[in-house]
């Protein structure tokens, strides 16, 4: 008995210590990230399995993102997605809500769309959980061979016309907090959450990453991929919220 009480003690003692010395990014992401996140792929193969989806995919997180932005933004959590990650949820399609660019948009159900409330994680935490994040590249593949062509550079006014006139992604995307659809993420930030190679590769081909979503598989001229991917770089450079 004496043994067993012991034992109780040195229990209480001992487990904090041994939890956070086991908490390492794998298991920080099985018991806190997986039941939200898919970390093993494959992308939902049909829109049932698209519409179920609560939260964005991560098994291919190290084709996609900057360390530095992960690491950040896991110790602090904003709304990416202004509809959130299903819009068929949030959105009512019929566009008629007036931007501040004098267009309609589609509306949000506001009551419906709470603040983001998101695993929030210590600094020593976000940079291990980033390391096993970065490790997840299921998507090897489909970046190689891609690559930034600097020169096709572009100013802020050219890349708006190339999003907005041209190829109409702002239906979609923000470039701009309040300018733009709210479908998809906004672009604004992309420059500094997402890799060039990624970025290139999803906007040729959105369906070769997830082949139900509802991005179009655009007919983007290769000239003017490299154009909007330098654009949404320049445009991450943009004060648009310090805080992110
Ligand atoms: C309760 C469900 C839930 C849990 C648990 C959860 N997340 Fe998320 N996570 C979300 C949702 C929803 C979003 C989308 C937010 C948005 O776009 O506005 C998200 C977004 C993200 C993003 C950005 C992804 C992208 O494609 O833009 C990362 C990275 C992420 N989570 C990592 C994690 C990690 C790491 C953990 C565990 C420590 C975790 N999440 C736990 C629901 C969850
Ligand atoms: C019909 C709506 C729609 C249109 C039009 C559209 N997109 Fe998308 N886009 C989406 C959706 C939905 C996603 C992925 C959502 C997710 O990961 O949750 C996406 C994802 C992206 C991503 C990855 C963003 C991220 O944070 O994960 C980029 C970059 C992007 N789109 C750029 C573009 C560009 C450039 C165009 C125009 C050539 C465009 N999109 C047109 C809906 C759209």
């Amino acid at each position: 008995m004496k043994r067993f009480l012991l034992s109780m003690v040195a229990a209480v003692v001992i487990s904090p210590v041994l939890a956070s010395a086991g908490e390492d990014g794998p298991t920080i992401l099985d018991t806190r990230c997986a039941y939200c996140h898919n970390l093993k792929g494959p992308a939902p193969q049909t829109i049932h399995d698209l519409w179920k989806r609560d939260a964005p995919d991560l098994f291919y997180a190290g084709n996609k993102f900057r360390r530095e932005w992960l690491v950040s933004w896991l110790q602090k959590p904003v709304r990416i997605r202004p509809a959130g990650v299903n819009y068929l949820r949030t959105i009512n399609s019929t566009p008629h809500q007036e931007g501040k660019d004098g267009k309609k948009y589609d509306v949000l159900w506001g009551a419906v769309l709470k603040p983001l409330v998101h695993e929030t994680l210590t600094a020593p935490e976000a940079e291990l959980v980033a390391d096993s994040l970065m490790k997840l590249r299921a998507g090897d593949e489909l970046v190689s061979g891609m690559m930034v062509d600097k020169s096709k550079t572009v100013t802020l006014d050219q890349g708006e016309v190339l999003i907005d006139k041209v190829y109409g992604c702002q239906s979609c995307h923000q470039i701009e907090p309040g300018y733009g659809g709210y479908t998809g993420p906004e672009l604004y930030t992309a420059g500094r959450r997402l890799q060039p190679e990624f970025m290139l590769s999803y906007i040729k081909r959105p369906k070769n990453w997830d082949p139900k979503i509802w991005m179009p598989n655009g007919n983007v001229k290769p000239e003017d991929l490299q154009k909007i991917v330098n654009y949404l770089i320049l445009l991450s450079k943009e004060n648009f919220d310090e805080a992110r």
